[in-house]
């Protein structure tokens, strides 16, 4: 029996394959590439040395999800495709809500029909709005504040809706923290089309010279140095999450857990240590503050290391390494 990993060639789905394949689990991959390259299947492959079946399509498309159900043996899924960008959610919102929640709702009908209930979602820490307390805990108060974290909330409350009613479905839905890093071979990373919208990303866009300088929205906020706070984690340790949870899938339920590492780094922090890693300087300058960001965000993790044994493992070092093939 296989996994379905939807998304599968992008940033976070990529990583996660080439962690299944190790621990011996049979994937099928489908991705429609609007955000990702289909050389990443050609390096999933290669980096595994196993052979899977990779579908290139649109999961909006019903006929298609059908005739990989159909085609192919699947126990389980992995849904991490959809469109993930704060900024462009928020200037064509519909385009979000479609992609978003179409692809999920028309994967769970496809599950529903062939009695398929074991699901993994890839929500975000983006619910948690702006938060009350810190560390942030996966009971906190739940908002969106954009398009994109709307999309992510509402998936959610499909997920609780659907498993009320239906006590056998199995459902975890992971909330990630930061990712950031990349395959220690160069060979997979962080690489969006366009110009990034995450921090770490734009950071090597400027190490590599395609950006100038790097755009740090605000210094004054209530923080260690007055740049934002964030929880960075390893893209390896968040695969590592999700092998964690697949392994896990035992008890039906809605399954909720951070991943995280626990530790909150500022921008400035985070520029420091890629430069002090890569042994470079990375230009920026002050911007004003982006509508929507907020002071600080980190996870409390602990649940996930109490349930699932997982823990991150990886330094900032080697979240800001960068490897060039
Ligand atoms: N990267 C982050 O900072 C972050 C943080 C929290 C949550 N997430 C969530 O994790 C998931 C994966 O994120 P990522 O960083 O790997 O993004 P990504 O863009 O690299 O990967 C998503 C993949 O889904 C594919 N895709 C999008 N719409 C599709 C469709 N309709 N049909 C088929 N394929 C489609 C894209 O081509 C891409 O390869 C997303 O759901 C994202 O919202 C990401």
């Amino acid at each position: 029996m296989a996994i379905l990993v939807t998304g599968g060639a992008g940033y976070i789905g990529s990583h996660t394959c080439v962690q299944l394949l190790a621990e011996g689990h049979e994937i099928v991959v489908v991705d429609n590439l609007v955000n990702s390259k289909e050389t990443a299947v050609k390096y999933i492959k290669g980096i595994s040395g196993k052979d899977f079946n990779f579908y290139r399509g649109d999961l909006k498309n019903m006929d298609l999800v059908e005739e990989i159900f159909d085609k192919e043996k699947i126990d389980s899924v992995i849904h991490f495709a959809g469109y993930k960008a704060v900024g462009e959610s928020v200037e064509n919102p519909v385009m979000y809500y479609e992609n978003n929640l179409i692809t999920t709702i028309n994967i769970i009908n496809a599950m529903k029909k062939r009695n398929i209930r074991n699901f993994i979602f890839s929500s975000s820490a983006t619910v948690y709005g702006n938060p009350a307390t810190l560390p942030i805990r996966e009971d906190a108060h739940l908002i969106a504040a954009n398009p994109y974290g709307h999309t992510k909330l509402m998936i959610e409350q499909i997920l609780k809706d659907l498993y009320a009613s239906d006590h056998k479905w199995n459902i975890t839905i992971l909330r990630y923290f930061n990712p950031i890093g990349g395959h220690p071979t160069g060979l997979l990373a962080d690489n969006p089309k366009g110009i990034p919208n995450n921090l770490m990303p734009y950071i090597i866009q400027v190490y590599q010279g395609k950006l100038k300088q790097v755009h740090v929205f605000g210094d004054d906020y209530p923080t260690i140095d007055g740049t934002g706070v964030r929880d960075y984690i390893h893209v390896i340790d968040l695969a590592d999450g999700h092998a964690a949870a697949l392994s896990k899938m035992k008890e039906p339920g809605v399954h909720i857990f951070n991943l995280g590492t626990g530790t909150g780094y500022s921008v400035l922090q985070l520029i420091k240590a890629f430069e002090k890693t890569n042994k470079c300087k990375i230009p920026y300058i002050i911007a004003p503050r982006r509508a929507g960001d907020i002071a600080l965000c980190y996870a409390d993790p602990s649940k996930a290391e109490i349930e699932l044994g997982w823990k991150a493992k990886k330094t900032l070092e080697e979240m800001c390494k960068v490897v060039f093939i």
